[in-house]
């Protein structure tokens, strides 16, 4: 069976940049370190006056589409994951199309386009799609674009105030990839869960602390699903472990779990038994809550071994390298931490070919999704012609009074602000305004 994956990326930042501990902590009253070291962001990301979901995303695609050669042709089907639309009917990938469209030769007249909605999970869950109609044989040798796209905005004074960020990824799946195949066994962990939503309002409600509840049980349940139809995880089966990041300080508490769980009977658990003891087993405990208090207790014990602090350095904290300073991507999320872990190996000129990754998505509402990727042959030269560090290097930084005009103008109820763009666009699509039905409208700018 050929393989099918990701055959390339491409990353859009958003244009402006809010330097958490620097600007935007002092305003809030709060110490420079619960971003630096708490929560694990040092900067969001933010959309310039005429960027939002559909130029980011198409910014994104036309450079992917650019540098592999592709025309309209290529393409049998455009999906955009995204919990940041606009419209409830007419799909964000109709805009990207028709931006396309005004910059390459031919149109996506016989491609199938979508838009996919389950939080921040719907970009894993695009992909998951594409790779049904691959598998399926419709797609007619033709590769399917897949755009993660949102401006994660939250209300001001929210908590997740925080954790804001925007930005695009888009992603080319194809037969015989160049960057990693996936594999075809996946876990999932799903619930009707009430911790993150926006029910027709741009801005979520959330309930934060439940809402990183709901990320690690979902997420463990997807763990045992996959391991149910995959292999017994060990540690070191993979170079490393891409998670749903809305910021950096979440992943480390999924990755503690995910440590936890694949360690348990293995040689590590056994080695660390004189230092912290063996993991709690329930069975041989009288009552639940005390079960959940020693498994609490050995957690804080293992986040302190030496075993652990190498595994999270080497296979997680590369993860995080872009995250840390753009925030949260949403649907995104997880994928910029497969680049940025990628990025960081081919620095490090680290063998990869034949390795595998470990995937974790999660969207709130709540579904979080496991599968393998092992990476392909021609990773290297692919991640080689990314240009991410260029642009978060050159992203406008934002004082605090312009933050807050950005996020005003962002602000579907208050509409636009009589400010300039703080950035000159070229060579990329710009939103121009609405047109006669309320539709909005876009330019490619040279
Ligand atoms: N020095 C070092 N660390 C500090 C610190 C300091 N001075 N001050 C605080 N911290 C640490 C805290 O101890 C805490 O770490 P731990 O959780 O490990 O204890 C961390 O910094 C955050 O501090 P708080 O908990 O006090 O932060 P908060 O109350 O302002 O809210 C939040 C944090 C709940 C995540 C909030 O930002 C939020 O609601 N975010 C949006 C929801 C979200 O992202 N949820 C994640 C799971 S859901 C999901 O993944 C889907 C999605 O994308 C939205």
């Amino acid at each position: 069976m050929e393989p099918v994956g990701i055959d390339a990326v491409e990353v859009w930042t958003g244009k402006l940049k809010l330097d958490l501990p620097e600007t935007f902590a002092p305003q809030k009253g709060e110490d420079p370190d619960k971003y630096r070291k708490g929560i694990g962001l040092v900067g969001s990301s933010f959309p310039d006056l005429y960027e939002d979901i559909v130029t980011m995303g198409a910014n994104a695609a036309k450079r992917l589409m650019d540098r592999k050669g592709l025309t309209p042709d290529d393409i049998g089907r455009i999906d955009v994951a995204t919990e940041s639309a606009f419209d409830n009917s007419k799909p964000v990938s109709t805009y990207i199309a028709g931006c396309l469209e005004q910059y390459f030769d031919g149109e996506f007249r016989h491609a199938n386009k979508g838009e996919r909605k389950f939080a921040c999970v719907a970009g894993t869950q695009s992909i998951d799609d594409a790779y049904n109609w691959i598998r399926a044989g419709r797609n007619r040798g033709r590769a399917a674009l897949v755009i993660a796209t949102d401006t994660a905005l939250y209300a001001r004074g929210d908590p997740g105030e925080a954790t804001q960020g925007a930005g695009a990824v888009a992603m080319l799946i194809d037969e015989d990839p160049d960057l990693v195949e996936i594999s075809n066994e996946q876990g999932y962990g799903s619930m009707d869960e009430t911790d993150f939503l926006k029910p027709n309002q741009q801005f979520p409600s959330v309930d934060g602390k439940r809402s990183m509840q709901v990320y690690l049980s979902r997420m463990r349940e997807a763990v045992e699903d996959f391991e149910s139809v995959a292999w017994d995880m060990h540690p070191d089966d993979f170079a490393y472990v891409p998670f749903h990041t809305p910021f950096p300080g979440m992943v480390r508490k999924a990755a503690l779990l995910g440590y936890r769980h694949m360690s348990r009977d293995t040689e590590i658990e056994d080695a660390l038994a004189d230092e912290i003891g063996r993991q709690p087993r329930e069975d041989d405990y009288a009552s639940r809550e005390a079960y959940e208090e020693a498994i609490r207790e050995y957690m804080d014990a293992l986040k302190e071994t030496e075993q652990y602090q190498a595994w999270y350095d080497r296979t997680i904290e590369p993860t995080l390298n872009i995250s840390r300073q753009v925030g949260n991507w949403y649907t995104g999320s997880v994928h910029i931490a497969r680049i940025a872990a990628l990025q960081y190996a081919a620095e490090e000129d680290q063998e990869l070919a034949g390795e595998k990754l470990l995937v974790g998505s999660y969207g709130s509402g709540a579904q979080a999704e496991i599968h393998a990727e092992t990476v392909q042959p021609n990773w290297e030269q692919e991640i080689a012609q990314l240009n991410v560090d260029a642009q978060l290097q050159a992203r406008y930084d934002l004082s605090y009074s312009e933050y807050e005009h950005v996020h005003d103008s962002h602000n579907h109820e208050k509409g636009a602000v009589d400010i300039d763009d703080f950035t000159e666009p070229s060579d990329e699509f710009v939103f121009t305004g609405w047109g006669r039905m309320n539709e909005r409208q876009y330019e490619y700018i040279e």
